[in-house]
């Protein structure tokens, strides 16, 4: 099995020896409740790093909704077992006071990129990101690091954040995993009832036909406005945004000639989804 570690100076001590040795270690956060999407991410690491650790901590400070972070699934065990299916040499799974002892009073705070969507609707959902991203990174010395293009703002705040920062590691956005029927893999959509299952990928549907309409050259808004009603008859209770930005700032795109994404937020049953894809 893979060894579980979970102190910060154990971390350190472990992460120092591989790279006195001339390792090139790999991180792979996440909050756990593992599916193929991060076991992407994990695969990838494993491709391009000497040493791999996969990172498991359900990040109190992200939440803003604390029924959220209560009702997030927790499978140490069923995670650990996935993971020595790839082959991990370690995961990092620190307990909450070990990650913000008492007095801890530091926070990191992305603007731009940050604010909108995800930001807008989240407040201080990307400060909590940021802040234990940054942590991670420090008391794992990563040297490379993987994350998932299904959170493409993440990603992005991600990449500033480290470029800000000057951190020394590297970020590589991997591809979005889906599930058979276009449903982008989600801790989440463990949640979806019966009913709300088969509905759930009409999200994705309504976007890829949107953003072949649009690269069609149709006009955006009517794209947009038509994929919302798309999902919304399909039966989706509340879509929050369907949007078309710059893929590298998130500002509103201004026209075709730069690379961009459309990102959305809807509901269906009690369970919000977020998707994205390049336009
Ligand atoms: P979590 O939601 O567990 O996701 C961990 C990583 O897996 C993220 O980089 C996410 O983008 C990636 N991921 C999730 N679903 C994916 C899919 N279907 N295909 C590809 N990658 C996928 O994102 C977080 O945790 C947290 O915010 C974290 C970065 C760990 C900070 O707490």
């Amino acid at each position: 099995m893979t060894p579980i570690i979970r102190t910060v100076a154990e971390m350190r001590q472990v992460a120092r020896g591989w790279k006195a040795a001339g390792g090139v270690v790999g991180v792979v956060p996440t909050m756990g409740a593992l599916h193929e999407g991060h076991l992407s991410l994990a695969r990838a690491a494993k491709a391009e790093c000497d040493r791999v650790i996969v990172t498991i901590f359900v990040n109190p400070k992200q939440f803003n909704n604390p029924d959220d972070l209560l009702k997030y699934p927790r499978t140490e065990q069923a995670d650990a077992a996935l993971l020595a299916t790839v082959g991990v040499d370690a995961i990092f799974a620190p307990l909450p006071e070990e990650v913000y002892p008492d007095g801890f009073a530091t926070a990191v705070s992305v603007s731009g990129v940050a604010e909108p969507l995800e930001g807008a609707l989240r407040p201080g959902h990307f400060d909590g990101v940021a802040t234990v991203v940054t942590k991670l990174f420090g008391m794992t010395l990563a040297d490379r690091a993987y994350f998932g293009q299904k959170d493409w703002q993440q990603l992005r705040v991600v990449n500033r954040l480290v470029r800000d920062l000057n951190l020394p590691v590297w970020i590589v956005g991997c591809e979005t995993v889906r599930e058979a029927d276009g449903l982008a893999m989600s801790s989440r959509n463990a949640r979806l009832d019966t009913a709300s299952r088969p509905v759930a990928p009409a999200l994705y549907a309504a976007m890829t036909a949107a953003a072949r309409y649009i690269r069609a050259g149709g006009d955006a808004a009517q794209a947009l406005a038509q994929c919302q009603a798309q999902v919304l008859a399909a039966g989706f209770t509340s879509v929050e945004y369907v949007e078309l930005r710059d893929a590298a700032s998130l500002e509103p795109a201004q026209g075709l000639d730069r690379p961009l994404r459309m990102l959305a937020a809807a509901s269906v049953g009690n369970v919000r989804l977020i998707d994205n894809i390049p336009v």
